[in-house]
């Protein structure tokens, strides 16, 4: 028999995602959840400009995911700073904020180091900064942040439908989301639950679950519709996140070794180590 199979796209949902032992990660001690990283920055925006009707600057890396950054013109003036996956620290000169500006630090690909960014923080402490840890939500720098915010998509590491968190380190006040909940986290999760009927070898049409994460896309990118589905934030607690975080290691460990196994290559990979306490970004 035909053995369906599927490299990288969205997740699929299984029961056993979930841990038998109660929680696996350490979450902030105070969080909000939203629906998406940006519904947790129009959140923030909210919060930080309900004096002023002046669109506040947001200085982004120019390594960045395009729609979330037109996504956020909506509501902040996009500035941009050099950052690339192939250099090792941002090019700070490249990033003009002025005091009361926001900036976006996002630890691309998981790998990047936190001290650059602590002491630039210190000599621009009007600035706001947001760590970005969608890249690795649960590593130590994200867990310990001294940011002023800290914010990540947790749907791009987790199998969830939708979600994302936003903390502090300086215990500042956090933004809550709007009582709105988009209909997109249940298009997701039908396609999570029908993509695993498709791989157990069930008669469902790849075309299916396709078609219903591209929907469910559209449906969570109306910023009106903030608010986390009552799955994601329920089952958050119970998954296995660090039984996840081993296997992606493991999996990134296991591609590397393969890779620089062929030496006839002419080419390197953006990185082949890490720091304790870390783990790249990759698929689950
Ligand atoms: C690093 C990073 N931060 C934030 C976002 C935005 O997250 P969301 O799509 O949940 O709004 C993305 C989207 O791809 C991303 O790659």
């Amino acid at each position: 028999m035909k053995q369906p199979w599927e490299i990288g796209s969205e997740f699929d949902w299984s029961n056993d995602l979930i841990s038998s032992v109660g929680q696996t990660v350490e979450l902030p001690s105070d969080y909000e959840l939203f629906s998406t990283g940006c519904a947790s920055l129009f959140g923030l925006e909210r919060i930080l400009n309900y004096k002023s009707n002046q669109r506040l600057r947001l200085h982004l890396p120019s390594f960045f995911c395009m729609e979330a950054a037109e996504k956020l013109t909506k509501a902040f003036d996009i500035c941009w700073y050099r950052d690339l996956p192939n250099q090792k620290y941002p090019d700070f000169n490249s990033l003009d904020a002025a005091c009361g500006d926001l900036v976006l630090a996002v630890n691309l690909f998981g790998i990047k180091s936190r001290e650059v960014w602590q002491d630039w923080h210190h000599k621009h402490n009007g600035v706001i900064l947001i760590e970005d840890h969608t890249h690795d939500p649960f590593s130590d720098w994200a867990l310990q942040s001294q940011a002023d915010y800290a914010m990540a998509s947790l749907r791009k590491t987790l199998p969830i439908p939708d979600g994302a968190m936003i903390w502090s380190g300086k215990n500042r006040p956090l933004p809550k989301a709007l009582e709105s909940e988009s209909d997109g986290a249940y298009k997701r999760l039908s396609a999570m639950l029908l993509k695993r009927a498709y791989l157990n070898g069930g008669n469902v049409a790849k075309d299916t679950y396709r078609q219903l994460e591209i929907e469910s896309q559209d449906s969570l990118s109306d910023i009106n519709c903030d608010r986390i589905s009552a799955f994601s934030a329920n089952v958050l607690s119970s998954l296995d996140v660090k039984g996840f975080r081993e296997r992606r290691e493991a999996n990134i460990r296991h591609f590397l070794n393969l890779i620089l196994a062929d030496k006839n290559q002419d080419w390197q990979p953006l990185f082949s180590s890490w720091s304790h306490g870390t783990v790249p970004l990759t698929a689950l």
